[in-house]
């Protein structure tokens, strides 16, 4: 399981800190400097990484062989024979690689330390593996594929984690006509491929007016780079999913592009995969912003770009029910791959679930939700399975606010005893207090 074997139980004597808005960084204890990958990095009121984020930046599952993180890389990487293939580089970026250097405005979203984990104002943990665009195409490298863990802050659920893996693609070429040309050529062999391959395709047009070409391309050579953007990665989802996401003779693989909007790359797509009845986002992509390769010193190329989510993927292709299953340590997990190969994973335990609600009234409007789930997941790590919000109002006289939490525990190897679940509410408790300033109701 994910936390007995390797690591103590509870964490109780861990001095977890995070940190969050000035109001609530009151409650904090956050220490002056902080130690990440053998680095110290001094503290700021940026800092919000806790420590059970912290405990992953070293565990690198896309290099642990046989891991399904890391076969899927494998199998990605086949695809793209001839790309380097990149997976060491540092989760810590600045905040200029993660967004600047890759257009986002200002006040983007993305940049909030409510969404993203901040070592302090200048350094954070990479939210998209699009941070090492600029640094890669810098060094002089055309094709590439980069797999890297990513942070984001988010919610807790099956499929919500705050760390995963991310696999970015990119190409580009120069843009005189023989090597436009030679692109085409690729382009025409890549679909008389696919049109031999049990796969139905709904295309989006490769620009609008509200997915426009950028200003500095022409026509035809956007056309065709968004064209040999969309050939190589359909081929790409056909190997991966034929035969598992439908696909077999009668029924065909169902892939569909829609259009999209990234700040570093125009015209965007989205691309879904039909499996189960339901459509499922599986990458983000597009033709790289010019700025992007102006800022990389490869101003006269052009090219395309797109990143795509491991554990997505993976849950599909080896029925993993749940996100956590990727952290876990256990032999019984382990032991049931075997590098290179897709098997169906065999849950091995389903234990039942316990939960507890919390009702408490927030020390301040702008307490993120994200900052109760670190908290929760800083001290029940990997037993929380699910953190809802069940109930939230606002008191019309005082203006306070009122959540009520729902947080369902559960362990992959054991039945939690009732004991155990209520030491780590109460722990839960005492540290929405003592971090969040919330009042218990
Ligand atoms: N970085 C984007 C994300 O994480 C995906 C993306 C990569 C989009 C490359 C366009 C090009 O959502």
């Amino acid at each position: 399981m994910l936390l007995s074997r390797s690591r103590p139980l509870y964490r109780f004597t861990f001095n977890g800190w995070i940190s969050t808005s000035p109001s609530i960084r009151k409650f904090t204890n956050t220490p002056s400097s902080i130690r990440v990958l053998e680095e110290t990095y001094p503290t700021d009121d940026y800092t919000n990484l806790t420590p059970s984020i912290l405990s992953k930046l070293s565990r690198r599952l896309h290099a642990q062989k046989g891991h399904p993180i890391s076969t899927l890389r494998s199998l990605v990487e086949s695809h793209f024979p001839d790309f380097s293939h990149l997976s060491s580089l540092s989760p810590v970026v600045t905040p200029y690689q993660n967004f600047d250097s890759l257009s986002f405005p200002a006040d983007h979203p993305g940049r909030a330390k409510t969404d993203s984990y901040y070592i302090n104002k200048n350094a954070m943990l990479r939210t998209h593996t699009s941070a090492h665009e600029v640094e890669i195409f810098s060094r002089g490298i055309e094709r590439w594929l980069l797999t890297a863990d990513v942070y984001r802050r988010d919610e807790i659920d099956a499929s919500h984690y705050p760390v995963f893996h991310q696999m970015e693609g990119a190409k580009i070429f120069d843009t005189d006509a023989s090597s436009i040309e030679r692109v085409e050529r690729e382009c025409q062999l890549l679909e008389r491929q696919l049109a031999a391959s049990n796969i139905a395709i709904e295309d989006v047009q490769h620009m609008s007016e509200t997915n426009p070409a950028q200003t500095s391309h022409d026509m035809r050579s956007s056309e065709v780079t968004a064209k040999n953007l969309k050939l190589c990665l359909n081929s790409l989802l056909y190997k991966l999913f034929a035969g598992v996401a439908g696909a077999t003779k009668d029924d065909p693989l169902r892939v569909r592009w829609i259009e999209a909007y990234f700040p570093f790359t125009s015209p965007s797509f989205e691309v879904e995969v039909f499996f189960r009845g339901k459509w499922l986002e599986i990458l983000g992509c597009g033709v790289v912003l010019q700025s992007t390769l102006d800022r990389a010193g490869v101003a006269n190329k052009m090219g395309w770009a797109f990143g795509l989510g491991l554990e997505r993927i993976a849950m599909i292709l080896y029925s993993i029910p749940d996100i956590r299953l990727f952290w876990s340590e256990d032999a019984r997990f382990l032991s049931q791959f075997t590098h290179g190969k897709i098997d169906a994973f065999k849950p091995y335990s389903r234990y039942p679930p316990s939960h507890r609600d919390i009702s408490f009234w927030k020390s301040s409007s702008d307490m993120h939700d994200n900052d109760l789930y670190d908290v929760i997941r800083d001290v029940a790590g990997d037993l929380v399975e699910d953190v809802a919000i069940i109930d939230r109002f606002t008191h019309q006289k005082t203006q306070r606010h009122s959540l009520t939490v729902r947080v369902i525990y559960r362990s992959f190897d054991r039945s939690l005893v009732n004991e155990e679940v209520n030491v780590l509410q109460n722990r839960v408790v005492s540290r929405l207090r003592e971090r969040l300033g919330v009042e218990i109701r």
